[in-house]
Formats: C-alpha cells, structure tokens, sequence
C-alpha cells in the first residue's frame, strides 16, 4: 500500500472519507456542496457522529462517506489507529484500491497531538488493517479480497508527521511480519523455518548477527527442560539467538516462547483447544520481529532476541507426566502437567540468557496459559514482573502503541506455589488444585530462572488473537512487537 501526503481534494475521482467531532457545525469543508445536507441529517438525527457511525452521500459522481469522530475530548491516539483501520474497510466493503480521505487535518485540529506519533499511529492503522494472509487463497479468492493499493491523505503536516509515516509504517510491517510467522501452519513453520527466517534478517544487516544452537549443543549445556519438551517430536529443538549491536552496553534481552505446535503432549488437548496451537509460538514471532526493526530503525541499543524452538508432541518417546528433568541451571523440575511446555522451554532459555549475556533487563513474552484469556480476555496481554520501573515503563508502551498489557499481581504468598515435593519445582502449582491464579504461577515459575536481572514477563495468551477490532481482522494481531518497539522508541 501506498501512502501519499499533500493531495488536493477535486482533481481525483473515487471514494472520499471525511469526517467530523460531535462539536463542529459547519460542514462545508472539505466538500462544499455537502454542507447543507450533513446538517440537516445532524439535526434529523439521522448521523450524530459518534465516534465510527458513518453517513454515505455521492459529490459530483463520487462516492463520500462521513465519519463521526466522537466528542474532541475522547480522542486518542488509538482511536486515530482505529479511524483508520475503519477507512481500510469501508474502502474494501466499497470495493475501492484507492482512497483520498481529509480525516489526519480534522483530526489533528483537535488535539495537540505529538507530529511524530500523531504519523505513526495513521500509518500503523492503514498498515494493521489492511492486512491479509492470503499465500494460500486460489486466485479468484484473493481478487474477491482484495487489499487497498493507494491512500492518499490530503495533509502533508510537519517533517515530525512525515517521520512519523515512517516510523508507523517499519512498526507495522513489523507487527505483519510476525502475523505472517503465526499464521503459517506448523507443519512449515517449524523450527527450520524458523531459523531460516532468522538468519534472512542476520544476513540483511551487519548489526545483526544469529547464533543456533542445535540439539547436540543444547544437550551439551543441560538444556534438559528444553529438551524434554521436545523429546515426542521429529523436528529438531533449536534456540536462536539474535544479537542486535546498535548501542554498546549490557544488552535488553527478548525472550520469546517459540513451540511451533502444542499438542499438550500426554496431557493432551482437547477438541476446540488444539486447533490454535501453530500459534504457540506467537512470542517467537513477536521477539524476531522485534529484532529485525529495531535495526530497521536504527534504534541504538544492544539487544538479543533469545528464541528457544520446540514442538509439544506425543509419541513413543515423548515426556510423561512424572518425569523429573535437571534444567541448565541445575534446579530439577516434576513434570505435573505436560501441556504446561512453555515454562519449561522458558526456563532454560531464561537462565541461559542470564548466564551467557548478563543482561540488564529480560523481558519474556509468551502464549503461556490459557488462566490469562479467562482473565483478561482478547484486547490486552498479561504483565507481570517486579521491577516497578520496568513494569511502569511497559505498562506506558502497551498505551502508547495500542498493544496493551494490563498488570497482575504477583504476591509474596504465590512465590512457593510451584515448589516440588520430591523435585526442586513443579511445573504445575503443587498449592490447591493447580489452576487457581494460573498466569501468576506460571511467572513464578519463570522467576525461578532469573537471578539478577531485571526481569518482565508478558503472557500473549489472548492477545496474539483478539475476536477483531477496527484495525484488526479476526486471526493472528502480531502482539508483542508494537509494545517493544514502543518500549524501546520510548526509552
Ligand atoms: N499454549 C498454552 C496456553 C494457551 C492457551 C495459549 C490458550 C493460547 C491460548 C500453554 O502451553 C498451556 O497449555 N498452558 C496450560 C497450563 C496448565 C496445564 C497449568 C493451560 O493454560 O491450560
Ligand atoms: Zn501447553
Ligand atoms: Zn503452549
């Protein structure tokens, strides 16, 4: 898609997006001639422009529709994204590939946005909403789908706007990128893929660089936890580790949780659960997304995208539940739950990370427990760690790029709940029946991996796949990325 800035209204033909504030009364800009007739459905009460209600008309043969932005002191900046993703598909349910639209002048009236933002946020909604994941569709499927080709935006704003397009565009390409990973099946995007898609970024840039370490190195180290995820599986476990040199210094780590199928292993799941699970490694996606447009950035800062691959499967040789695996940093863990995978390839990664690259500060991200969806449902991730800065910080990011996280408690009287009884650990809480506060025990888990770095963790359960929203089709949302690039745009 093409976005073009500066456009004049008149010389083109095709479909127009405007729109007003429940506040504005005149309405003969940008289109003269509409003036009077969107005053009188004003007063007829026909359009009262509340934020998305829309009102179609036809000027001089070409097709208008108005937006109603809600009242001035609602809006937002994720409410611009949404704007946006909303003129993507009234322009698609128009069967339109162009669109001019005044709505960035209108709406930077109202509030005095940051320029720079202000652009991210246009372009990431145009960006996110036109999104598709058609490699698979025949081709009279895609024509019937198609996406918007040009957006032409009528304001060109201040070089800070302009930059900010730019920005919002790498973010969003970024964020589709990772779309792109979970949306593929797991019988291709397994941890060969995986690795192939990673060394591609390496090779693009020499700040980038990928180290892989293969099944004989991971057994070499103790990676057993990993391992024993694996253990049922036929494709090989990996761990990638990206390292991005754009700062000098102790380096921010990623660590994203990457099983490419989850089975549930012995514990299997059941029926309406399996069906998602290619998308198990959401987190992966989002860390190697993350690395690749931080360099596409330039932002200046060392950093290592840890991406540990495994494939939760039963067989012969698969994990069972009781077993009792020696993880990398010498702890010894009880499998109570083989579905509960992700902790287990986490913790060696963890650990490994903090011992190999003394990080500052590791944030994990991660589809870690299904507690986190009943908890939160689909518009936010689960946050939890206990550096109040650090958590503050992300909290603001989550904000600021509209992929959001929202806090769990994580109380002195859990940190023993995933104590063993004839193993150091547990991977299931060994406290009432195992599944109360689920998402918080899990991260306990995790903490028992991280000693002296600052440490967050973000639980994508249900964020990696909202039922939808103005700028997001059903399927995959690439959570993860936009709240890092943000985090680290921010700080
Ligand atoms: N990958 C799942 C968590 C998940 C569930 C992600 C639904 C996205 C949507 C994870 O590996 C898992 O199965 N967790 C278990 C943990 C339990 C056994 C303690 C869960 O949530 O049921
Ligand atoms: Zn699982
Ligand atoms: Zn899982």
């Amino acid at each position: 898609m093409k976005i073009v800035t500066g456009n004049r209204f008149g010389s083109k033909k095709g479909l127009f997006i405007i729109g007003f504030f429940e506040e504005e009364k005149n309405y003969s800009q940008p289109f003269k001639e509409l003036g009077k007739e969107i005053e009188e459905k004003v007063k007829a009460k026909i359009f009262a422009k509340t934020f998305g209600e829309t009102y179609s008309t036809v000027v001089r043969g070409n097709k208008v529709i108005v937006l109603g932005f809600g009242k001035k002191q609602d809006l937002h900046l994720e409410k611009v994204r949404r704007l946006f993703g909303k003129t993507i598909s009234l322009t698609k349910a128009a069967k339109m590939e162009s669109v001019s639209t005044s709505l960035v002048e209108n709406l930077a009236k109202a509030k005095n946005f940051d320029q720079k933002r202000l652009g991210q946020a246009v372009a990431e909604g145009l960006i996110l909403s036109n999104y598709t994941f058609d490699k698979y569709l025949s081709k009279e499927r895609k024509n019937k789908q198609k996406s918007v080709q040009n957006v032409y935006l009528q304001f060109s704003g201040t070089k800070k706007f302009q930059e900010g397009l730019k920005i919002g565009t790498i973010i969003a390409e970024a964020t589709n990128f990772a779309r792109d990973l979970v949306e593929e099946p797991a019988s291709v995007a397994n941890s060969s893929y995986l690795e192939k898609v990673a060394a591609k970024i390496a090779s693009a840039n020499p700040k980038i660089s990928l180290n892989v370490l293969n099944k004989a190195e991971l057994k070499q180290l103790g990676m057993n936890a990993l391992l024993g995820v694996n253990a049922g599986s036929e494709n090989p476990p990996k761990l990638l580790v990206l390292e991005y040199k754009g700062g000098s210094g102790k380096p921010i780590a990623f660590v994203g949780k990457g099983i490419t199928f989850d089975s549930g292993g012995y514990n299997l799941k059941p029926t309406k659960y399996i069906e998602e699970m290619k998308d198990d490694m959401s987190g992966a996606a989002a860390v190697i997304s993350t690395i690749k447009a931080a360099a596409e950035l330039k932002i200046n800062k060392h950093l290592l995208g840890i991406v540990p691959l495994c494939e939760n499967m039963v067989s012969g040789s698969a994990q069972k539940p009781g077993d009792i695996v020696k993880a990398y940093n010498g702890k010894t863990i009880e499998i109570g739950n083989t579905d509960a995978e992700g902790r287990l390839i986490l913790a060696d990664a963890l650990a490994y990370t903090e011992n190999k690259y003394k990080p500052e500060i590791i944030i994990d991200l991660a589809t870690l427990t299904g507690a986190c969806v009943i908890a939160l449902g689909y518009y936010a991730a689960g946050l939890i760690g206990k550096d109040e800065k650090l958590l503050d910080a992300l909290k603001k990011a989550g904000d600021d790029s509209g992929d959001r996280v929202w806090p769990l408690p994580f109380y002195e009287e859990y940190q023993d709940w995933m104590d063993g009884s004839i193993s150091d650990l547990n991977n299931l809480s060994t406290k009432g029946k195992g599944y109360e506060a689920g998402s918080i025990t899990a991260a306990v888990f995790l903490s028992k991996f991280v000693d002296k770095s600052k440490w967050a963790h973000l639980d994508l359960s249900g964020a990696y796949w909202p039922m939808g929203s103005d700028y997001f089709d059903k399927g995959a949302t690439g959570s993860g990325t936009r709240i890092m690039l943000y985090y680290l745009l921010n700080n």
